[in-house]
């Protein structure tokens, strides 16, 4: 029997909604907010409603698989959990956590650089496919030792994040005083200590949080010195011969993320990546960018059928993904829906997020007459724009 928070949380909106109920301001505001006016983020979302699905009944869907392969491995359902920093914030443990609903749920999982559990210890729990994101840091040799540690910690695939090379202005943050070190106004201190239960939950998590994979043998837990650090090794000097210099150093498949341009793409092919993820980092990086589902069909051309193209941005339900499907996405990713679910309920939250997509996806294809994701064309939609001409 569904008990009440699975009720209320009907969607991926509502879930988002009883996340503000858990959360302090400043928490649920890091997660949700974006960089500077946050037209990006509005841009991700709004980009899937001029798209109009023209259903098809009519040809025997009597059945629905939307199953997919990636790197030689079944997916349950084409939606990935995207890397996200700080996990733990909004759940103890919270990284372990989403792996093992990510799991649950037969999907794969990608570990942020900022987790607050190392890769070692996520590796522990041996779920799969488990993926690692890493940047390319001033100290290259930190790039290589944490390429090092995935290989040895087996995970399945590195992801390689383009577009944080610098931090953006994330204006919430700024605002609820959420910075390095952080500056609580009175209002974030109120908002903390009336979030009763995250405050209980997180009552020894929270001394403990940290950037695992940055802290050095024996040093103190410093949350502030290590996020320092951290934007320190960010280098915008990098260049492609980084890229190829990763490539080398990883066997395995090799994701590029934040991938806008199709010239881009064009090159990452040539040097051997396996896959891309269009993405502008849910818009928390260059306000203004352009968005993600805008990019998507000019990168899917210039790679036609070379490797699987990923997308993530503002997928907030199943027919977000079959929109993003039509236009040639292999999978999608997502970021603030999954951290949403983990504040509400740990693991069975983000379980219950993923199983809302999945619900939600195997409807409209059954309503729109496709059977299996190999069958979805870029005929399925109508740009509403076409309605002007
Ligand atoms: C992120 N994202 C991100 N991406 C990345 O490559 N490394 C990271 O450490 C993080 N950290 C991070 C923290 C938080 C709180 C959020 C919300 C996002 C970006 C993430 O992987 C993804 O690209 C976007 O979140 C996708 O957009 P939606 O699904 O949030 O709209």
């Amino acid at each position: 029997m569904a008990t009440s928070w699975q009720k209320r949380g009907y969607s991926i909106d509502a879930i988002r909604e009883l996340a503000r109920t858990e959360l302090p301001k400043p928490v649920f505001d890091y997660a949700d907010g974006a960089a500077e006016r946050e037209i990006t983020m509005q841009g991700n979302e709004n980009d899937f409603k001029n798209y109009a699905l023209v259903p098809r009944p009519l040809k025997g869907a009597a059945t629905c698989d939307i199953s997919v392969e990636l790197f030689g491995k079944k997916l349950a359902l084409p939606l990935i959990v995207g890397p996200t920093g700080l996990s733990g914030l909004f759940w103890p443990d919270g990284e372990r956590e989403t792996a093992r609903a990510a799991a649950a749920a037969g999907t794969a999982f990608c570990l942020s650089h900022g987790s607050t559990c190392t890769l070692e210890e996520l590796a522990e729990t041996g779920v799969t496919p488990r993926w690692m994101q890493v940047f390319i840091y001033r100290e290259r040799d930190f790039t290589r030792e944490l390429c090092n540690r995935a290989k040895d910690a087996n995970f399945d695939a590195l992801m390689l994040t383009l577009d944080n090379q610098v931090i953006g202005k994330r204006e919430r943050d700024l605002s609820n005083g959420f910075t390095i070190p952080p500056e609580f106004g009175f209002d974030s201190y109120i908002s903390m200590i009336t979030k009763y239960r995250w405050l209980w939950r997180m009552r020894s998590a929270y001394r403990t949080l940290t950037f695992a994979n940055y802290m050095r043998v024996g040093e103190k837990n410093d949350l502030s010195q290590l996020a320092q650090r951290m934007g320190n090794l960010l280098d915008p000097g990098m260049t492609w011969d980084d890229v190829s210099w990763v490539r080398d150093l990883w066997k395995g498949p090799m994701i590029l993320k934040g991938v806008l341009h199709p010239e881009d793409a064009a090159r990452a092919a040539t040097i051997g990546v396996d896959a891309l993820v269009v993405s502008n980092h849910g818009g928390r990086q260059l306000d203004g960018a352009i968005t993600s589902l805008a990019a998507l069909p000019g990168i899917v051309d210039a790679v036609p059928g070379q490797m699987p193209i990923l997308m993530d941005g503002g997928v907030r339900r199943g027919t977000d993904v079959l929109k993003a499907l039509a236009l040639g996405a292999t999978a999608c990713l997502i970021g603030r829906p999954h951290l949403w679910g983990l504040a509400v309920a740990g693991k069975a939250g983000v379980k219950h997020v993923l199983d809302i997509y999945a619900q939600e996806l195997g409807i409209a294809m059954g309503l729109c007459g496709v059977k299996a994701l190999a069958e979805i064309t870029p005929e399925l939609l109508f740009h509403t724009e076409n309605l002007r001409t």
